[in-house]
Order: C-alpha cells, then sequence, then structure tokens
C-alpha cells in the first residue's frame, strides 16, 4: 500500500501567512500540519508516499526531504496546475501503478490517526474507502448520502442544500479501480475535478464503496480559527518538557514545554504551551494554548490562545490573543498611547485594533 499526501494549493484563506508559506506547513504546537499526517501515515505502516506539490514546491521539499526523519521514502510529484483532487490522483497515475493506496490531504488533522482504517481497508478491501463526520456546516464539504444500512448512496460535493451533516474526511482510501473514475468525470463548477464526483461514479457502477463515520477529532485547516483550533487540541496532549532555563522571578504552571536555549525571565506561562528552542521571554504572561516558535522574543507583553511562528518578536504589547503571527513579524508597542496607529501589513492581512 502506498500513500499519496496531496500538498499544492495557494491557501487562500490563511493570507498573508500563505504567500510565503505553504498551508500544510504552518505549525500547530510549533510542528507543521502536514507533519502529523506523515507521521500517522508512518505509524500505519506505509513507507512509499507520493508527495503532489503545486507552486510551493520548493519549501515543501526543503520540509520533508526525502523521508528519511518520518521513516518513510517521499516521492515528489509535481501538479502543475491547481485543477482538482481528482487531478492529482491522474499526476500521479504513473507513479501509483496498480498499487491501493491512501490519498491524505495535506491540511487535514485526525487525532487518532489511520492505522486502524487502513487495516480495516486491507481485511474487507473495498474498491473504495471513505471517512465521514458530522458537521456543523456540510456545504462546505463534500457530503454523503448514507441509507438505513450505513450504505453510502449518493456523494455531492460542496452541495447548497446538504441532504445529511456527514462530511467527507480528507483521507480516502483506494484500489486501482479510482483511476478508471478519474479519466471518465468532468470538471464541476469549481472547474475542477473532484474526487468526489469519481467517488460517485464508482458508486453509480455499483463499485464496492466502504465508509467508516469517524468520531475522534478532525479538522481541514483552511482558516486561522482551524489552527488556532487544532493548536489547541494538540496542546491539550502535550507532554511537559523543560530543557530551556527558567529563572527564579519566572512561574511555569501545567504542563509547559520550554525547547533547548530557551530562556524564561520574570515571567508566567500557563500550560498547555510550548515555546521554542532559542525563543527568549522577559516579563510577559504566556498561554494558554499558545505556540511560541524558535528563535522568537516575547517582551514586556502578554499572549494567549495564539500561535507565533519563528523569528517573531512582540514587545510591550499586552492582551494579544487569538492570533496568528507570521514568521520574523513584529508586533511593538508606541511608547506613549497613541491616537494613531503605525501598520506595515502584508497584502491579505487582518488587523483587529480596539478603537
Ligand atoms: C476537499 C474535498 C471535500 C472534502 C474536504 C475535506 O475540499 O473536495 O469533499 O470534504 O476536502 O477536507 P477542499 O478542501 O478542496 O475545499
Amino acid at each position: 500500500m502506498k500513500a499519496l499526501v496531496l500538498s499544492g494549493g495557494a491557501g487562500t484563506r490563511l493570507r498573508p501567512i500563505t504567500h510565503t508559506s505553504a498551508k500544510q506547513l504552518v505549525p500547530v504546537a510549533n510542528k507543521p500540519v502536514l507533519f502529523y499526517g506523515l507521521e500517522s501515515i508512518a505509524a500505519a505502516g506505509i513507507t512509499e508516499v507520493g508527495v503532489v506539490t503545486g507552486d510551493t514546491e520548493q519549501e515543501v521539499r526543503a520540509a520533508i526531504g526525502d523521508g528519511s526523519a518520518f521513516g518513510i521514502s517521499v516521492t515528489y510529484l509535481r501538479q502543475e496546475q491547481p485543477l482538482g483532487l481528482a487531478h492529482a490522483v491522474l499526476t500521479a497515475r504513473e507513479w501509483l501503478g496498480d498499487d491501493d493506496f491512501v490519498m491524505f490531504l495535506g491540511d487535514n488533522f485526525l487525532i487518532d490517526g489511520i492505522t486502524s482504517l487502513v487495516g480495516e481497508f486491507e481485511a474487507t478491501r473495498p474498491d473504495a474507502h471513505i471517512l465521514l463526520t458530522r458537521v456543523a456546516d456540510p456545504s462546505a464539504f463534500g457530503v454523503a448520502e448514507v441509507d438505513g444500512d450505513g450504505k453510502v448512496v449518493r456523494l455531492e460535493e460542496k452541495p447548497q442544500r446538504p441532504k445529511s451533516d456527514l462530511a467527507l474526511v480528507g483521507i480516502y482510501l483506494f484500489t486501482a479501480a479510482i483511476h478508471e473514475a478519474v479519466a471518465a468525470i468532468r470538471p464541476s463548477r469549481r472547474g475542477e475535478l473532484e474526487i468526489t464526483d469519481a467517488i460517485q461514479w464508482l458508486i453509480e457502477r455499483d463499485f464496492a464503496v466502504g465508509s467508516t463515520l469517524i468520531d475522534g477529532y478532525w479538522k481541514d485547516t483552511g482558516t486561522v480559527e482551524d489552527l488556532l483550533e487544532v493548536n489547541r487540541i494538540v496542546l491539550e496532549r502535550l507532554h511537559a518538557r523543560h530543557e530551556g532555563s527558567v529563572d527564579e522571578d519566572s512561574l511555569i504552571v501545567g504542563r509547559v514545554s520550554v525547547g533547548a536555549n530557551a530562556e524564561i525571565r520574570n515571567s508566567t506561562i500557563i500550560g498547555p504551551a510550548v515555546i521554542g528552542s532559542g525563543a527568549r521571554v522577559h516579563g510577559s504572561t504566556i498561554g494558554p494554548f499558545t505556540s511560541v516558535a524558535d528563535d522568537c522574543e516575547i517582551i514586556d507583553s502578554g499572549i494567549e490562545y495564539s500561535i507565533v511562528l519563528k523569528d517573531s518578536r512582540i514587545e510591550g504589547v499586552r492582551g494579544v490573543e487569538a492570533s496568528l503571527i507570521g514568521r520574523n513579524a513584529q508586533v511593538i508597542a508606541m511608547p506613549q498611547a497613541p491616537q494613531a496607529h503605525r501598520l506595515v501589513l502584508g497584502d491579505h492581512s487582518t488587523a483587529r485594533i480596539s478603537a
């Protein structure tokens, strides 16, 4: 069994972060979302992994390398244009051969991993197997209609009037039967070859399409709110680790991970929270549910329920919350309470300022 990991796409809803970074590489608990997926693929015993990339190929390659750090062997497959998930399968056709594979969308986060799902698929071996979960807003997803016996009777991509609250999770198990389907379907209204339509094509032709209703936590991390929530969920399972230096005037409350060479002075860190290697935290209160990446500086500030990416600096600012701060960003207080705000924001930035 192989794995096909999709790591292309523009990540428009995460701009401006995605102007300079692939959406799958935004870190939660200081680790890219994509890495959790790769780890769960490796944990399921799959070693041959094809990573489909788009415009952010160089960055994805730099992050994953040959895959040996994960115990997998990675082949990069370039999708020249983002023409849909089924198009990604077409792109990977030659590499996949006739092998079974799990297709994993690189921005999806599934807390329980895929080991038991892969085991179930290998034991029963339907032509395709999908994962479903109940959501509050089904029209944002592929939606499944299921009969009284739990059999999938119909799938629809982002329907205006969803027939159920069962969303398609972005993790699919396929046999080679999917290749005939992706070659047969036509582009959808949004101009993409939808994997949802390809599976629907299989259903209409009486191929066996199994499904598992999952109840563990799952998220498609398309927005800042999604990432902050996944960050919270991952931090809730964090193991405390103290590698940096914490002075006597500081207080560490609950489960906090402090990376090597981090320096905590005269500060309070409320867990769960993670402070990256080489970070400097002085005179500040951090947490709960906050991830501060490597080499950041948080000086005389307060921050909670947030993600701060590498090499950023926050100084003299209290009350930062529910924020995603990009790499090498600066959030700095003005010396006196200003009547004006001086901002240098990238394209597509959002700044919420109390007026
Ligand atoms: C894709 C699929 C959709 C599925 C979702 C899960 O949507 O098309 O059926 O429910 O992933 O993450 P997209 O992320 O392309 O909008």
